[in-house]
């Protein structure tokens, strides 16, 4: 029988991780299933808990239960941790489970490894103190980056951000009105403003000649925080697609040992051949 893993979150009819798995594992010769289940906001441990004791291997867990897997599982690695939340469940040899966050290293390796940005004497920008903000904080201040800035709508939350980020590098917190006569040279937006069509209000000039923009939402069409940042002669504007397909090729490797190659897989959802 093939190995099971699954994606958990609600919604979930849209995940595209299903599909991601399988182009990874068909590429890899890996024997696994990958389902998709609906998580019910009343009994998420439960449904968990009943999914790795009917034999599955691993979950990746999305939106709105990344904490309450944090909080489940019997240990956590030291970026999930910084993260508070964990989007990659593993069954360790005892049945204890494992909690990972493969978010914040997927954003760094599309930039750096797929993109060619090169984080090192740069400033960076992170737009947005909730849970996508924290999730990736910690392989970003481990970049080598000179500067991070976390800039929210409501400076209070970016400034206690920083706060407790302050041990993993060098970061500031500040709100939207503080970034005036600021210069970056590179744009995270970790906001969900996009999900209502909108961007971040954000004081003109202050993306460097040279600059780039990066949209951790993807959707098929440029996201609002794609074109905002196309229409201030980003050098690159980039969406959230390649940050999904790494985080799901972290996840693979936690569970199978073998690192599949993202570039066909990413080609494969842009609607390009594999
Ligand atoms: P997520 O888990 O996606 O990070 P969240 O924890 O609810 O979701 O955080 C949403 C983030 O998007 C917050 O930083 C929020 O700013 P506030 O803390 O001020 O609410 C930010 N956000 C949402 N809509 C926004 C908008 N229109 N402009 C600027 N920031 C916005």
């Amino acid at each position: 029988m093939s190995d099971t893993y699954a994606v958990i979150g609600n919604p979930v009819a849209h995940s595209k991780s299903p599909l991601i798995h399988a182009a990874f594992a068909r590429q890899t010769g890996q024997d696994l299933e990958y389902g998709r289940i609906l998580g019910d906001p009343e009994g998420f441990e439960e449904q968990v808990r009943r999914f790795f004791a009917e034999g599955g291997s691993g979950l990746n867990v999305t939106l709105p239960f990344k904490e309450r897997a944090w909080r489940l599982a019997d240990e956590v690695s030291p970026r999930a941790e910084s993260a508070g939340a964990v989007n990659t469940l593993i069954r360790l040899a005892d049945g204890r489970l494992r909690g990972d966050n493969t978010d914040g290293v997927g954003l760094v390796r599309d930039l750096a490894a797929n993109q060619g940005f090169d984080f090192a004497g740069k400033t960076v920008l992170l737009l947005g103190a909730g849970g996508a903000a924290r999730g990736v904080l910690r392989p970003l201040l481990e970049t080598g980056l000179e500067h991070l800035v976390i800039a929210n709508r409501t400076a209070p939350k970016a400034l206690d951000l920083a706060a407790s980020s302050s041990g993993l590098g060098p970061v500031s917190g500040c709100g939207l009105d503080g970034l005036a006569g600021k210069r970056f040279d590179l744009i995270v937006n970790a906001t969900s403003a996009g999900l209502a069509g909108s961007v971040p209000r954000l004081p003109e000039g202050c993306l460097a000649l040279g600059g780039w923009t990066y949209d951790m939402l993807y959707a098929d069409a440029p996201t609002p925080f794609v074109r905002w940042g196309a229409e201030r002669g980003a050098a690159k504007s980039l969406d959230g697609l390649g940050m999904l397909v790494e985080q799901a090729a972290d996840s693979f490797f936690l569970w199978r040992g073998v690192r599949p190659s993202t570039a066909p897989v990413i080609a494969l959802l842009r609607g390009g051949s594999s």
